[in-house]
């Protein structure tokens, strides 16, 4: 007859419980993770937006702007004020801007919000200054403009 040892059951048990305990915790620090990272991933990293270059062929109009759907293009005055863009979206709250070229300037049809051409605010409910685009140039072998890029 073998008697039972009441110490070494309780030990085994112990670390049979351990190893199930540790194995639960394993399993929900990898179910953690496997949710977390993406979730992280998302809100924690922007991938970088590849810049979409919109041409606009020269010359523009007489008035010396180029309305795009997402853009106004000034052809800009000699080298003192060189051709430049802003965004046609307005800082208050969102509606398409326009510009009235009799007034010289930039006026959002929702709220009245003006803005020089330069996009800088002038009046109304919109706080912030209209995003800008670089603008880069094409020119012939002459020197002369042939199109005009937008960096959006
Ligand atoms: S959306 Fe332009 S002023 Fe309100």
């Amino acid at each position: 007859m073998v008697a039972n040892n009441p110490r070494k059951d309780s030990r085994v048990s112990q670390g049979r419980r351990t190893i199930l305990t540790r194995g639960v915790q394993w399993l929900g620090a990898l179910l953690a993770a496997t949710i977390l990272y993406p979730l992280l991933r998302f809100t924690g990293h922007k991938i970088p937006s590849k810049p979409r270059l919109i041409e606009i062929a020269a010359p523009l109009p007489l008035s010396g702007v180029h309305i795009h759907h997402d853009f106004l293009l000034f052809a800009g005055e000699g080298e003192e004020q060189p051709p430049h863009a802003v965004s046609r979206i307005c800082t208050h709250l969102g509606c398409r801007v326009n510009y009235q070229e009799d007034k010289k300037l930039i006026e959002c049809p929702c709220h009245q919000s003006r803005f020089t051409p330069l996009g800088v605010r002038i009046s109304g409910p919109a706080e912030k200054n209209l995003p800008s685009y670089e603008v880069s140039l094409k020119k012939d072998a002459e020197g002369r403009i042939t199109t005009y890029v937008v960096h959006l």
